[in-house]
């Protein structure tokens, strides 16, 4: 059994005093993978209830149905988020808890639930960060073709208009989407996502919609709310030619994953190379998308997981360290993605608000889960972020995935994230080594 590196052991132990002033240190979730509740308070029914019941979707054949309970454990789910000493939580709203079937009036039962949780943040210090879109698109949109169907961008707004009125004065943050080529890309191309479509064109008009849905929520929530704190969530990841020869692949990967959303948000343009690329399922626009796109933000959320390493032969990369996910640990991508980031682009402060890595826990005879990878995990991207912010880049935090284990959507159950260690039949959470040592950081 591998055992944390104490204090003593590493002389160069990061503290709070390595970081910029007013860095901020927080856990991260998102409604379905952790609420469960999903029959109470008037929710509706979203996408990822219906891919769930599907035959094969999800690898254990299992659902968000329970999850955490964190809907009824949320008192005690709080006092958790403190223990960790942490300063800020992001978390989500279910859209289909505020609009059971996507549009017309909120639901009050919805609207309070979230009002509860920010509250109670707040009491404890906690800064809330919301998100409100984490995938779980309310079903009755999907019916009309969900993100394919233009029409789903304006329901957004008005989504949007909703969640702002009640808790914009209440939250620290509001971003937009989460990581919008997974809800499109991911979803209605690749179809490992919901709703499983295996669809290009589809996929493409699904992401415009997605970014013109975030343009829309953008101008609506600053024109009620012109204090609040707002940005979008992006997954970005850089791509290494294995070889010279790899070079046009590579810049095709970094392309269609990271330059097909960073461009029309911040440039107001779609990449030229890829639009050639994607040939005619390029998406239908209309005149002045691509200006509603591009909308100021106060702040860009980056979640990093690894690196794409392209190869012709699909070759990996040599002494590489894999997590449970079979993506390889490379902290030095995070680095140079933050690097490149800042000069390419004209970018507002920085939030890493998703990093973290799977590993196959056990819970030991001593209650304890002794994570040492998941530490290295976090020690590593913690000093490429500080490596970035040394070269100049403006980052103001970061969010660790995941605050718990949770429904790790086409994994089910099969993975853990979790700083908190979740036995799923009893909901008692543990923390493991990796909280233990992120809340020495945090309190450091
Ligand atoms: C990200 C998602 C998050 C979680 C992690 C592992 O892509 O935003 O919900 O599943 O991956």
């Amino acid at each position: 059994m591998t055992t944390l590196p104490s204090p003593a052991q590493r002389a160069d132990i990061l503290t709070r005093a390595d970081f910029p002033a007013h860095f901020i240190f927080g856990v991260a979730t998102s409604a379905y993978q952790i609420e469960g509740a999903v029959h109470e308070g008037g929710r509706g029914e979203s996408i990822w209830d219906t891919f769930c019941r599907e035959p094969g979707r999800i690898k254990d054949h299992t659902s968000g149905e329970v999850a955490c309970d964190h809907y009824h454990c949320l008192e005690s789910d709080l006092d958790l988020i403190k223990s960790l000493g942490v300063d800020a939580y992001r978390f989500s709203v279910a859209w289909p808890r505020i609009q059971p079937s996507g549009t017309g009036e909120a639901n009050e039962a919805g609207l309070a639930f979230y009002e509860r949780l920010v509250d109670g943040l707040t009491q404890r210090g906690i800064e809330p960060h919301l998100t409100l879109y984490h995938w779980d698109l309310p079903q009755a949109l999907q019916d009309v073709g969900g993100w394919t169907n233009r029409q789903t961008a304006f329901h957004f707004a008005e989504y949007a208009r909703i969640v702002t009125e009640r808790l914009g004065n209440k939250v620290r943050s509001i971003a937009t989407l989460n990581e919008p080529w997974c809800s499109s890309i991911l979803s209605y191309q690749i179809g490992e996502h919901a709703p499983g479509w295996h669809n290009t064109g589809a996929a493409l008009s699904a992401a415009h919609h997605l970014m013109l849905g975030h343009g829309l929520a953008m101008r609506e929530m600053r024109r009620l709310n012109p204090s609040a704190t707002l940005g979008i969530v992006l997954n970005l990841g850089p791509a290494y030619p294995a070889t010279p020869a790899d070079e046009p692949a590579a810049r095709i990967a970094d392309g269609t994953f990271n330059r097909w959303f960073l461009d029309p948000i911040f440039r107001g343009e779609y990449p030229q190379d890829i639009w050639a690329h994607y040939g005619a399922y390029a998406p239908e626009t209309e005149p002045g998308d691509l200006e509603i796109i591009r909308a100021p933000l106060d702040f860009l959320g980056v979640n990093y997981y690894t690196r794409s390493y392209v190869a012709k032969g699909g070759d990996k990369p040599s002494g590489a360290e894999y997590t449970d996910m079979g993506w390889e640990v490379y902290p030095d991508g995070l680095r140079d993605l933050l690097v490149r980031l800042e000069s390419d682009y004209t970018l507002p402060p920085i939030y890493i608000t998703e990093n973290g890595a799977a590993y196959p826990d056990v819970l030991g005879q001593d209650e304890a889960v002794h994570d040492a990878e998941r530490v290295a995990y976090f020690d590593g991207h913690l000093r490429a972020v500080l490596a970035a912010s040394r070269a100049g880049v403006d980052v103001r935090g970061y969010f660790a995935w995941s605050l718990m284990d949770n429904f790790e959507w086409a994994f089910g159950y099969t993975k853990r994230f979790g700083l908190v260690y979740v036995d799923y039949a009893t909901q008692q959470r543990v923390l493991k080594d990796s909280a233990k040592w992120y809340q020495a950081l945090a309190t450091s």
